[in-house]
């Protein structure tokens, strides 16, 4: 069994995604487990080296994790042949940047999303790595969330018969910083737009994919956005004003006829059963989708509620979901990095392109249009 080494510059990792998902529990996951193994046997192994602008933070990231190899010259690692692979979980507004140099040196590129701010730049980018003919892929985690692997288990079995509506409820409370205790625990630039932030920009990257793949391509948005929470304390400890939106009210149709409802927020407290759920309601059966647990109600278990506001409602609505078993599910982020490293090595099938993600940007710029216009906006 022979090992072949994949050389990965991993660009803005010392961030919240860069480190936990893509450093900590993708590269460096599988690199313990032994690398990945190819169809002809050949093991694929990953040896990153850290970039970015702050050697301190850098050093102590690669001390931290036992990572050899990290440098504040990503000039130099662009023009190093033993990288083949540029990753790049930067701040949303340099991410182009990065990209455009990276592919000219003949990288081939994969990052998170939203791939750029405005969807003319990321249509442009996709278009500048198809015709360098590089490599891309987008982060698209949430297709391999257990609870979504468990959705598709019941749709492809037929169980929920035809899928009439789909409701998204994603969110919980992003503290202000205001509170006594309580500090903000997400980054600042969320909530400036003139930094890439707001909900939308962020969230509608995901529902595009996540409905495209699952229920139907999205044709039309309606939605409404706000900025409920006008003023947050910053990681300097001053306050900021919000000029991004923090709330998204979405409606989406689709070419299959399922009409999806995605409720985005950072300003809800949480009584569901995971930050994120999805309700699907078919002829045959519904589901709650979460992030790692699903639960159905087929028809045969659907109880038969009687309006009646003056007694306490004799049918427990939780009964009579039966949890859904996705089976062993490793890490979401991890499995489309080990797809993407074998894509790079072998040809294997990755449509989840920049190009793909591209059109995330596409749905998230259109819904602040349909917000602007207070009406619904097609996507092509
Ligand atoms: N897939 C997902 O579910 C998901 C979730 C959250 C964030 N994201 C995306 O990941 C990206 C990072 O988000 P985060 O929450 O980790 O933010 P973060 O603020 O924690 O991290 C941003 C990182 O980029 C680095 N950076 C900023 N400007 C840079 C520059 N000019 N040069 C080099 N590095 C620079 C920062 O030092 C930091 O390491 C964003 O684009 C965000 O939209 C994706």
């Amino acid at each position: 069994m022979s090992t072949e080494t994949i050389g990965i510059i991993m660009n803005g990792v010392t961030g919240r995604m860069g480190t936990n998902q893509h450093l900590v529990r993708s590269i460096l996951a599988i690199r313990e487990q032994g690398g990945v193994t190819l169809e002809d046997g050949t093991v694929l192994m990953p040896d990153p080296i850290l970039t970015g602008r702050n050697e301190e933070k850098l050093k102590a990231l690669a001390e931290k994790h036992g990572v050899k190899k990290y440098t504040t010259d990503l000039d130099s690692v662009l023009a190093d042949d033993s990288y083949q692979i540029f990753f790049d979980a930067s701040g949303t507004p340099y991410r182009v940047g990065f990209l455009e140099r990276a592919i000219a040196a003949g990288k081939h590129i994969y990052c998170e999303k939203p791939t750029a701010v405005l969807s003319s730049e990321a249509y442009r980018i996709a278009e500048v790595a198809e015709a360098a003919g590089v490599k891309n892929g987008t982060v698209q985690d949430k297709l391999w969330l257990p609870g979504i692997q468990a959705f598709k288990q019941l749709k492809e079995a037929g169980f929920f018969g035809e899928i009439l509506s789909v409701r998204g409820e994603f969110g919980y409370w992003v503290f202000t910083g205001h509170d006594e205790g309580q500090p903000a625990q997400r980054p600042s630039w969320n909530y400036r737009s003139e930094d890439g932030g707001g909900i939308i920009i962020d969230m509608h990257c995901h529902w595009r994919y996540v409905i495209d793949n699952l229920f139907g391509e999205i044709t039309d948005v309606f939605t409404h956005a706000e900025t409920h929470l006008p003023e947050r304390i910053g990681e300097d400890g001053q306050p900021y004003k919000c000029t991004a939106d923090d709330a998204a009210y979405a409606l989406f149709k689709t070419k299959t006829g399922v009409i999806c409802q995605f409720n985005s927020s950072w300003d809800v407290r949480v009584r569901r059963d995971d930050l994120f759920t999805m309700q699907v309601d078919g002829t045959r059966g519904s589901a709650i989708v979460g992030l790692r647990k699903c639960w159905a109600q087929s028809m045969e278990n659907t109880p038969r509620p009687i309006w009646n506001p003056d007694i306490d409602s004799p049918i427990d609505f939780n009964d009579n979901w039966e949890v859904v078993d996705p089976g062993p599910c490793d890490n979401a982020f991890k499995i489309q990095w080990e797809m993407f490293l074998k894509h790079v090595a072998r040809e294997e099938r990755f449509p989840w392109t920049l190009r793909e993600g591209a059109k995330g940007v596409e749905l998230a710029e259109k819904s602040l249009e349909s917000h602007d216009k207070g009406a619904w906006v097609s996507v092509g």
